[in-house]
């Protein structure tokens, strides 16, 4: 919404009567409006459009055009305008439906100079409250974001120490330390990579929202994100005797992003699949493509998820409550993926069937270059 500053608002009249709209431009301009008008109601859309007035009168009946539709058309469009409709004695409910759609406010037939002066201030007045409101509003967004970000860098940097202090001690007391005493540093150090991977989380979602999160888009094939991921995690998968396969076509087209966060999805989704698959069970990646996308489905024998809860998995900090809840995890994982997924005008869909296991299935726009 822009804001009128300083210089003269101006308004748009639109009517067919001639003499209502001379009557209304002198008395407006005597006030040091700026004032355009049209006696066309398509030509008044135009004028709209092109000048984007502060504030609008609008004839309801006209020959050729409804009054009616113009308000609609102009409060969807251009929310910051204020409408006020011109309206004759006896049409009072029609004065009710347009404001329905979006005018303000209603000024019925005859009218003197200050009577259109007078619903003018109040339209104005309306207006830079509006705008004043959206201002707050997006002041208020925008502090609540750096508090929370501000808060997650100053937590980062002394957590990260206690990690390094509790790596040291083991080291340096190693044969000191008792079976009880190393097993209280144990729990301190996972519940200390837990705080630690949540305020990654955090960190990681406010840097996409206010935009400084890495968005070097180049073109890249997925197959060595997938691979790269896959690495990552076989460590774990082994730990967990859990098998990971993947497959794919040789000639994958490429999409256009950023490695460093799509390996970050991949390590996310796959790294749920091994958290919530017990022993023996299997992980396959699949990659294909068509003439419009690059998909890459990743699905697991694990718990699966409940279909009523499955709608929610990408909100933050949702976890499906269960026998799962054992495995750490701050449930913004997928919150994550989704808005990454977004940046990449991708697309994430999961589904799941429970004591079956799940499938999430991603798609890319594929990069045709020129
Ligand atoms: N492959 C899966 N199989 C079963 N449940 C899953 C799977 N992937 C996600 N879920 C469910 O969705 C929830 C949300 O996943 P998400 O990755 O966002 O959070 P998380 O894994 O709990 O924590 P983290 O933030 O550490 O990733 C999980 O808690 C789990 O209940
Ligand atoms: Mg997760």
């Amino acid at each position: 919404m822009e804001d009128s500053g300083t210089s003269p608002a101006q308004i748009l009249i639109i009517d067919d009567e001639e003499s209502i709209l001379d009557g209304c431009r002198q008395a407006l301009e005597k006030t040091g409006y700026v004032v355009v008008s049209s006696s066309d109601g398509h030509e008044g859309i135009g004028l709209a459009r092109a000048k984007k007035p502060d504030l609008a009168f609008i004839d309801l009946k006209m020959p050729g055009c409804s009054g009616m539709d113009i308000i609609e058309i102009l409060s969807k469009e251009m929310p910051g305008v204020v409408l006020i409709v011109i309206t004759g004695y006896a049409s009072i409910v029609s004065a009710v439906e347009a404001m329905k759609k979006g005018a303000y406010d209603y000024l019925p037939k005859p009218f003197t100079p200050d009577q259109i002066r007078a619903v003018t201030k109040r339209g104005l007045e309306h207006r830079s409250l509006k705008i004043e409101a959206e201002r707050l509003r997006e002041e208020k967004e925008r502090m609540e974001r750096s508090f929370i970000t501000f808060v997650s860098h100053e937590m980062r940097s002394p957590l990260v120490t206690i990690m390094q202090y509790f790596e040291t001690l083991k080291v340096i007391a190693d044969s000191d330390l008792s079976e009880s005493a190393r097993d209280i540093i144990d729990r301190c150090e996972k519940r200390l990579q837990s705080l630690h991977d949540l305020v990654d989380h955090w960190l990681d979602l406010s840097r996409i929202e206010d935009g400084s999160f890495s968005e070097a888009r180049i073109p890249l094939v997925l197959n060595e994100i997938v691979e790269k991921s896959i690495e990552e995690l076989s460590p774990l998968c082994q730990r967990r005797e859990i098998s990971i396969e993947s497959s794919g076509r040789a000639d994958m087209p490429k999409i256009l992003g950023d490695q460093e966060s799509l390996l970050r999805v991949f390590t996310n989704i796959i790294g749920n699949a091994t958290k919530y698959t017990p022993p023996g069970g299997k992980i396959s990646v699949s990659m294909d493509y068509d003439d419009y996308y690059v998909y890459v489905n990743i699905s697991d024998t694990g718990s699966g998820i409940p279909s009523d809860k499955l709608p929610f998995i990408f909100e933050p900090f949702f976890r499906v409550k269960g026998k799962d809840e054992r495995q750490k995890g701050s449930g913004l994982g997928l919150t994550f993926v989704k808005k990454i997924m977004d940046a990449h005008t991708g697309k994430i869909e999961a589904s799941s069937k429970v004591g079956v296991g799940s499938t999430f299935s991603l798609k890319f726009p594929r990069l045709y270059e020129l």
